[in-house]
C-alpha cells in the first residue's frame, strides 16, 4: 500500500512522491496551513496540507482526528532551516500532501498515546493495543526482538539447538505451586503447566543431545512483584560434559556478544565470583549489588570480653556481631540514625548500635561509654573507617543479622545514590543443597532436587544434610538474580538419595519421578545448565524497573489480564465435560 516508512524520510528523498500509511498523532491547524504528524512503526513525519496545493486535502486534513489510519499521498519537501525540527528523525523533511484517504475511524482513546504521562496501570492494560503505540513500549518490545535474535543467533553459532519441551505436563517442582489443567479425556487427572523445563532438558541430555537451548515459558502460581510473574521466560539451557567453570565461561561470552551488539558496552570478563557464604557475609544478601563498596565486618572477635550487655548476650547465644561502616555518615542526624534502626527493627533486628567516628581516634553514640578504648580502636582499625564515618552494628543470630545488614547496606545504597551507572556481573556459587523450612521444620531443596551436592559436601549427605552446598550458580546483575543454574546429579542412586532426604517416600518418588529415575539407568552423561529469566534480562538493559513494561501482555500483581478478562469464570457445562461438577 505504501511506499516509505515515515520514520524513515531524510533530505536525500527530498522531492520524492511517497505514499505514506498510518495513525494521525498530532495535528496543528496554524489559519491557512494544517500540520499532522503521522506515526507509524518507524516514527513520525510531518504533514503539510496547504489549501493552496490541495483544496481537497486540506478539507479532509481539517476533519481528521488522532489516531485515524489514513494513507496518503504526497511528495517529500526540504524544510526550511528555520522550521527544521532537532527532536525529530525526520525533523528536516516534510510532505506536502495532495491526496488522503481515511483507512479507518479512531474513538478518543483512553489516554493520550501522544504525550507521556502518568497513566494508571490497569488503564493501559486494559487497552494494551494502545498502550504499546507509544514510542517507550514499542522500543521495549523491539529491543525484546534484538535480545532474543542475538542470543539465538549466538547459541547457533555454539551448536545449541533449539528444542520445544511440552506445556501440558507433569509438576516440576521449582518450589512454587502449579497451575494445573483438568484433562478431559482422564477425568479427575491434571496436567501441571511447567515451572520450568527442567526435566525435560535434562531427558534431552540422556538423549544424547549435547546443547539444548528454548526461550521457554515457565508457570509459576507465586506472589507477584515488580519482576515476577504468573508466567515468565526463560532462555533455558543445557549442556553435556562441562564443568561449572566451562559453562561460566560460554556465558559471559554471551552476555559480552550481546551486549556489546544492544548497548555498545564493554563487559569485564570473567566476572566477580564470591561464594554464597562470602555474598551473605560480605553484602548480606545473596544478590548483592557490587556497584558500590558498603562493605560489611565481622567483628565478633573484637568484643569477647566486652562490658556491652546487648554484645555479651548475643555472643554466648552463638551470635554474630556485624558492623556497617558509612563512609561520612557522622553527618547523619540522630533522627536520620533514629529511622534507620526503626528500618533495622522492621527488617527483623532487635536494635540497632552506632558509633561516630570523631577526630583523634574518639566516638560518640549513647553506647560509646561501655566500649573501652582498645575496643573502640580495634573496631575503627577492623572496619577501616575515619573520622566522619558512622558505624552500624548487629548483634544477633547470623541468618538474622545478614539480611537486616543486606537491607540496610541496599537502604542506604538508595538514599546516597551510591549506585553509579555500568553493569556489574556477579556470579553467587556453592548455594546450600537444603534449606530448613521453618513453618514445617522440615528440610527442602534451595534450587530444584536435581542438583548435584559438591566434591567437598558430598560426604555430609547423610550426617548433616544442611551442611552440603550444591554445585550450583546464580548470576546477579546490579542486585537483580538474573539466571540461575549448576551442576545436576546424573547417578539414579543419588538422586534417589537426595528425594528421599527431601521426604519423598518411595511410591510417591516412583509416581513423580520414576521416569526420571529411570531415565539417569540407562547412561546419563554428566550435565549441568541454567535459566536465563529473559523478562528480567530485557528489564535490566531497557533501565526499566519492572517486567510488566518488556512483556507485551503481562498480568496485573494479583495475577489478572484487564484486556481479556482472564482469569474468568467457565460455564457449567465446561465443567461437566471435565468432570469437575
Ligand atoms: P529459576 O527458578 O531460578 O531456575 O529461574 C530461572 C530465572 O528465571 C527468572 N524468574 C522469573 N522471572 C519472572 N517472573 C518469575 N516468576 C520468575 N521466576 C524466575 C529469574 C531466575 O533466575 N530450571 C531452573 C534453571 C536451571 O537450573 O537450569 C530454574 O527455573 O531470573
Ligand atoms: P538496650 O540496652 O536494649 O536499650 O540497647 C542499647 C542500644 O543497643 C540501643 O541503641 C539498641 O538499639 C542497641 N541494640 C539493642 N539490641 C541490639 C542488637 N541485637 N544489635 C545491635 N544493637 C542493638
Amino acid at each position: 500500500m505504501r511506499t516509505h516508512y515515515c520514520g524513515k524520510l531524510t533530505t536525500e528523498d527530498a522531492k520524492t512522491p511517497v505514499v505514506l500509511c498510518g495513525w494521525v498523532h498530532r495535528r496543528r491547524d496554524h489559519g491557512g496551513l494544517i500540520f499532522i504528524d503521522l506515526r507509524d512503526v518507524t516514527g513520525l513525519v510531518q504533514l503539510v496540507f496547504d489549501p493552496g496545493r490541495s483544496k481537497d486535502a486540506h478539507r479532509e486534513g481539517h476533519r481528521l482526528r488522532p489516531e485515524e489510519v489514513i494513507e496518503i499521498a504526497g511528495v517529500v519537501a526540504r524544510r526550511s532551516r528555520e522550521t527544521v525540527n532537532p527532536d525529530l528523525t525526520t525533523g528536516e523533511v516534510e510532505i506536502n500532501v495532495t491526496e488522503v484517504k481515511i483507512l479507518n475511524h479512531a474513538e478518543t482513546p483512553p489516554f493520550s498515546i501522544d504525550e507521556p504521562e502518568e497513566v494508571d496501570e490497569v488503564l493501559r492494560l486494559r487497552y494494551r493495543y494502545l498502550d504499546l503505540r507509544r514510542r517507550e513500549m514499542l522500543d521495549n518490545l523491539i529491543l525484546r526482538h534484538r535480545v532474543k535474535r542475538i542470543v539465538r543467533d549466538f547459541l547457533d553459532r555454539h551448536e545449541f539447538v533449539e528444542v520445544e519441551t511440552p506445556v501440558l505436563t507433569k509438576s516440576t517442582p521449582e518450589g512454587a505451586r502449579d497451575f494445573l489443567v483438568p484433562a478431559r479425556l482422564k477425568q479427575k487427572k491434571f496436567y501441571a503447566l511447567p515451572q520450568s523445563p527442567q526435566l525435560f532438558k535434562q531427558l534431552l541430555m540422556v538423549a544424547g543431545l549435547d546443547r539444548y537451548y528454548q526461550f521457554a515459558h515457565a508457570f509459576r502460581d507465586e506472589d507477584l512483584r515488580a519482576d515476577r510473574q504468573p508466567e515468565h521466560t526463560q532462555i533455558d539451557m543445557e549442556m553435556s560434559f562441562m564443568s561449572v567453570g566451562e559453562m561460566m565461561d560460554i556465558v559471559e561470552e554471551l552476555l559480552a556478544v550481546l551486549f556489546g551488539a544492544v548497548l555498545g558496552a564493554e563487559l569485564t570478563c570473567p566476572f566477580t565470583r564470591l561464594t554464597y557464604d562470602e555474598a551473605l557475609l560480605g553484602y548480606g544478601s545473596d544478590k548483592p549489588d557490587l556497584r558500590y563498596g558498603l562493605l560489611i565486618t565481622e567483628v565478633s572477635g573484637l568484643f569477647a570480653g566486652t562490658e556491652f550487655g546487648v554484645f555479651t548476650r548475643v555472643l554466648e547465644n552463638g551470635g554474630v556481631i556485624r558492623a556497617l561502616k558509612i563512609p561520612e555518615g557522622a553527618s547523619f542526624s540522630r533522627r536520620q540514625v533514629d529511622e534507620l534502626t526503626d528500618f533495622a527493627i522492621m527488617a527483623g533486628a532487635k536494635g540497632l548500635a552506632y558509633l561516630y567516628v570523631r577526630e583523634g581516634g574518639k566516638v560518640t553514640s549513647p553506647i560509646a561509654k561501655f566500649f573501652s578504648s582498645e575496643e573502640t580502636a580495634r573496631v575503627i582499625d577492623k572496619t577501616e573507617s575515619a573520622p566522619g564515618d558512622l558505624i552500624l552494628f548487629v548483634a544477633d543470630l547470623a541468618p538474622v543479622a545478614a539480611p537486616v545488614l543486606g537491607a540496610l547496606r541496599s537502604r542506604l545504597a538508595q538514599e546516597l545514590k551510591l549506585a553509579g551507572d555500568g553493569w556489574n556481573f556477579l556470579w553467587v556459587t556453592e548455594f546450600p543443597m537444603f534449606k530448613l523450612d521453618e513453618e514445617t521444620g522440615e528440610i527442602a531443596a534451595e534450587h530444584h532436587p536435581f542438583t548435584l551436592p559438591t566434591e567437598e559436601t558430598i560426604g555430609y549427605l547423610d550426617r548433616e544434610p544442611l551442611r552440603v552446598r550444591g554445585s550450583l550458580f546464580d548470576l546477579v546483575l546490579n542486585g537483580v538474580e538474573i539466571a540461575s543454574g549448576g551442576l545436576r546429579i546424573h547417578d539414579a542412586g543419588l538422586q534417589r538419595q537426595v528425594l528421599s532426604l527431601l521426604g519423598h517416600e518411595d511410591h510417591k518418588m516412583e509416581s513423580d519421578f520414576g521416569f526420571l529415575l529411570e531415565a539417569l539407568k540407562y547412561g546419563a552423561p554428566p550435565h549441568g545448565g541454567l535459566a536465563f529469566g529473559l523478562d528480567r534480562l530485557v528489564m535490566l538493559i531497557a533501565g526499566l524497573d519492572t517486567i510488566r513494561d518488556v512483556i507485551a501482555f503481562p498480568k496485573t500483581q494479583s495475577g489478572n489480564c484487564p484486556l481479556t478478562g482472564a482469569p474468568a469464570a467457565v460455564d457449567s457445562a465446561q465443567l461437566r465435560e471435565l468432570g469437575l461438577k
